[in-house]
């Protein structure tokens, strides 16, 4: 089965992103045909970013990535912007991709709203390159956290109208979103999830902050008035560290609310503290040193563009007789 997900190049990356999808990579090696993993720096240009900046980003997020567990002998690695296939098949899907669907995505309306000087027609059509990344690769399964549901419906439907109207060419695929922390939330503002760029630093675990500082963010993390450890209305701060607990340590929801019965919130924060300090452990540990060498990166990511670029040129061929554009196939 093919297996493909992208991931910005954007900030550091935090525990929403290591639960929602990280981990999901990492154990999908197994059973891609192959698993392809790009990190998408065309995405990245959509909004106010530094050029510069946005090397170093690439790198950071490089580095995170192998030092979460992708093997570049199990996977296929590379940056979006090495495979030029992905905007050409930008533009010949948005033949099939109706404008009122672009301006219903939440995404957009969310990130249109916090840009101060410009909203680029980029953003607009963010998942139109989005689709490209996995309809390229003829891509049966994604897996990404909840927060791009709506990009991957778009995606089939993309894929759908592109069959009906040219022909069976294009794979409709299937997301895989994880039952237990799809969606990590904020720790300040537990009604929103963790992200990079809203809310405090206090809210977010960063994979590589220190782990005293990871200790103390979940220690302050925010709950309830109330007394018990589980899930239910007006609980979403302790819900999400119910989540977080239950995936560091791999126990159900179930067994954690049962681990904690009658304890408070202070031994039960400390616990989860403790938990996540040694979940993230080996990403911390592995990443200076991978993080240092940046030609090797660039080796990993050219080979894994090199490949990359074979099996999405099969896509464009097909997709190019398909909409009878280009030279006649023989
Ligand atoms: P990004 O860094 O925006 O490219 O996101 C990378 C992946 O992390 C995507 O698959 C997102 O769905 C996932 N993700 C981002 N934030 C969260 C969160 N708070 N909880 C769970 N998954 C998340
Ligand atoms: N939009 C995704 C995010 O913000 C990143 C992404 C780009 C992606 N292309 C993709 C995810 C293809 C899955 C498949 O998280």
């Amino acid at each position: 089965m093919r297996i493909f997900s992208g991931i910005q190049p954007t900030g550091r990356k935090h525990l929403g992103n290591y639960i929602g999808a990280i981990r999901q990579y990492v154990e999908s090696q197994e059973r891609g045909d192959p698993a392809i993993f790009s990190i998408v720096d065309l995405h990245a240009t959509t909004v106010a970013y530094d050029p510069a900046q946005l090397r170093t980003n690439l790198y950071d997020t490089t580095a995170t990535l192998l030092a979460a567990g992708l093997e570049p002998d199990r996977c296929v690695l590379f940056r979006q912007s090495d495979v030029p296939e992905h905007t050409e098949l930008t533009w010949l899907i948005s033949a099939v991709c109706a404008h009122g669907d672009l301006n219903r995505m939440t995404q957009f309306k969310d990130k249109s709203g916090q840009q101060k000087d410009l909203v680029s027609a980029g953003l607009f059509i963010y998942p139109l390159l989005m689709a490209a990344d996995v309809l390229a690769y003829r891509t049966d399964e994604v897996p990404v956290g909840d927060d791009q549901r709506q990009h991957i419906e778009l995606t089939r439907e993309i894929a759908r109208r592109f069959n009906e109207r040219f022909g069976e060419t294009l794979v409709v695929p299937d997301h895989r979103i994880p039952a237990i922390g799809a969606r990590i939330m904020d720790l300040q503002e537990p009604n929103r999830k963790m992200s990079t760029s809203v809310g405090a630093d206090s809210g977010r675990i960063y994979l590589l902050e220190t782990e005293k500082e990871t200790r103390k963010k979940l220690a302050s993390a925010v709950t309830d008035s109330g007394r018990e450890v589980r899930r239910g209305e007006g609980k979403e701060g302790v819900a999400n560290l119910i989540g977080i607990y239950a995936v560091a340590t791999g126990k159900t929801e179930d067994e954690v609310e049962a681990e904690f019965e009658g304890a408070g919130y202070g031994d039960f924060k400390k616990a989860v503290g403790e938990s996540v300090v040694e979940y993230l452990a080996p990403v911390r540990e592995r990443y200076p040193e991978i993080r240092a060498d940046e030609a090797g990166m660039e080796r990993i990511l050219a080979a894994g563009a090199a490949r990359a670029r074979e099996l999405a040129a099969v896509t464009l061929a097909a997709v190019r007789a398909a909409m009878g554009v280009g030279v006649p196939r023989g």
